[in-house]
C-alpha cells in the first residue's frame, strides 16, 4: 500500500474538517481510523480500502450540507482521482461511504464487503460509550435541543409518531439509536468492544434519571 496516499488523505481531511462540529471533526475521524485498523487486524481485508474509507467517511455529512447525499461521494471521488488511486480501490471506498450510515441500514446489500463491515463497526463504536455520550450531547447543544423532557418517556423501537413526540431530546437519541448499536455490530472484535461501551451508557442513563428526579 502506498503510505503517501494515506498521508495526503489525512492532510486533506484535516483541512476540510477545520471548524466542524466537535462530534464530527478530525478527532472523530482519527478515532474511527484507529478503531478500523484495530478491527482489521483480526480480519482478512484490503487495508488500504479500510483506511481510506475511514478517513473519508464523514468528509461531507448530509446533516451539515443541506441533506446533500451525493456531495461526500463527489468530493471523495475527485480527491482519490487526483491522487491517482486505482479505479477498483476508488469504487470500493465510495461504496463504503455511500452505505455506512445508520439511517440507511436497511438498504445495504446482503453480505456487505468486509471492509464496509469494519469501518461501520468503528464508526458505531465511536457513537457509543463515554465518547458517544459526549458527542451526542455536543450535537444536541449544537442544535439547541433539550437534553431531556420528563413528560416524554423515551423508548426503544419507536414508531415515527412516537419519535415526533419525543421532541428530539438528546436523551431520546440513546433510544432511537445508541442503545441499538451493540446488536448491530458486524465483526467479532466490534461486538467485544461494544459490550463495555454499551454497559457504560446504561449506567449513565440510570445515574442521569436518579439525579434528574432527585431521588
Ligand atoms: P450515521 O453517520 O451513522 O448516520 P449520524 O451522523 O446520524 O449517524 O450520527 C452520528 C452521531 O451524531 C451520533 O452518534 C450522535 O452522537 C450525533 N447525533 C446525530 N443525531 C443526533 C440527535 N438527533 N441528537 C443527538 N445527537 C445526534
Ligand atoms: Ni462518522
Amino acid at each position: 500500500m502506498s503510505q503517501n496516499i494515506i498521508e495526503s488523505t489525512v492532510a486533506f481531511v484535516k483541512e476540510k474538517l477545520e471548524g466542524a462540529e466537535a462530534g464530527h471533526d478530525w478527532f472523530h475521524i482519527e478515532r474511527v481510523w484507529k478503531l478500523s485498523k484495530k478491527i482489521a487486524q483480526n480480519e482478512t481485508c484490503n487495508l488500504e480500502v479500510v483506511e481510506l474509507a475511514a478517513l473519508l467517511h464523514d468528509i461531507a455529512d448530509p446533516k451539515f450540507h443541506n441533506g446533500d447525499e451525493e456531495l461526500a461521494i463527489k468530493i471523495s471521488r475527485e480527491f482519490l482521482e487526483s491522487q491517482n488511486a486505482d479505479t477498483p480501490i476508488i469504487d470500493q471506498v465510495l461504496f463504503i461511504i455511500k452505505n455506512i450510515s445508520f439511517k440507511n441500514r436497511n438498504e445495504i446489500a446482503e453480505n456487505p464487503p468486509i471492509e464496509l463491515q469494519i469501518v461501520q463497526d468503528a464508526d458505531r463504536l465511536d457513537a457509543i460509550g463515554a465518547i458517544g455520550i459526549a458527542r451526542t450531547f455536543n450535537f444536541g447543544g449544537f442544535k439547541n435541543n433539550l437534553m431531556y423532557h420528563p413528560e416524554i418517556e423515551p423508548k426503544l423501537n419507536q414508531t415515527k409518531e412516537e419519535y415526533k413526540k419525543s421532541n428530539g431530546t438528546t436523551i431520546n437519541h440513546f433510544y432511537e439509536k445508541l442503545l441499538l448499536l451493540k446488536d448491530l455490530m458486524n465483526t467479532e472484535t466490534g461486538k467485544k468492544l461494544a459490550e463495555d461501551r454499551h454497559n457504560f451508557m446504561l449506567s449513565f442513563l440510570k445515574q442521569f434519571y436518579h439525579e434528574w428526579n432527585v431521588d
